[in-house]
């Protein structure tokens, strides 16, 4: 494996005295497609949150890209994240009052930077994934896949070390969900994007470089 840049070790995490994640070490190569999969409940959504610094493990460490973030104050967290970490949801999670073009370059608002130039960033991307013409359209008025490449733009924009996507396909039918793993797999292949895929989905769990496998909070080995 090349040089890792992200490194999970010992994650547990216990929410009261349920423990949902136990002893979980994952690494994730740069540049490299990882998988991670299991059943429904087997702890895979937290790990990823623990992972991407999203939650806070109860013990045990996460480094990305030679930061150790488990010690990092919230608001040193919010900016790493800001800085070096793209998200894409199951549901999207776009804000519904912001335009196509808004929602893809939100995570440049805190960055200085004219109006024009975020535009201009968010505009480069959104035409890559063929929404060049939906620029001004607000999110309910743009389809599932539409409103997930929007998401996969508004991830890349930082231009982010990695990548997390939680069931990016989850909510899309079959042929729709086909078209955003084609982008993901190529901005991979393509781009060198490192990317930490959850899914369900064995077959597009094939797609990976590497298939992680989760049971009752454990990684298996
Ligand atoms: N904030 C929380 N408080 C208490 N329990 C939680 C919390 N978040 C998750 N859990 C529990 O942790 C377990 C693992 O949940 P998680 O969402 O990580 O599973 P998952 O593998 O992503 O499942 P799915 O495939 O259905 O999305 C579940 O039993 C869930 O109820
Ligand atoms: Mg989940």
């Amino acid at each position: 494996m090349s040089e890792a840049i992200l490194v999970g070790a010992d994650l547990t995490k216990t929410f009261d005295k349920l423990t949902v994640v136990r002893k979980a070490s994952l690494s994730v190569g740069d540049g490299e497609f990882v998988a991670l999969v299991g059943k429904s409940g087997c702890g895979k959504t937290t790990l990823l949150s623990l992972l991407s610094g999203l939650e806070r493990p109860t013990s045990g460490s996460v480094t990305i890209a030679g930061k150790e973030i488990s010690s990092a104050t919230e608001d040193e967290l919010a900016l790493f994240r800001r800085e070096n970490v793209g998200f894409v949801f199951q549901s999207f999670n776009l804000i519904p009052t912001l335009t196509a073009w808004e929602n893809a370059a939100l995570p440049l608002f805190p960055v200085k930077m004219t109006t024009e130039e975020r535009r201009r960033r968010a505009a480069e991307l959104l035409e890559k994934m063929e929404l060049g013409d939906r620029m001004e359209h607000l999110p309910a008025t743009l389809s599932g896949g539409e409103k997930q490449r929007v998401a996969i733009a508004r991830a890349l924009i930082n231009r982010p070390k990695i990548v997390f996507a939680d069931e990016p396909t989850g909510n899309l039918d079959t042929a729709t969900g086909d078209a955003i793993m084609a982008i993901l797999n190529r901005l991979h292949r393509e781009q060198g994007m490192t990317l930490l895929m959850v899914t369900h989905d064995t077959e597009l769990a094939k797609t990976a470089d590497r298939v992680v496998r989760m049971q009752d909070g454990e990684v298996l080995s």
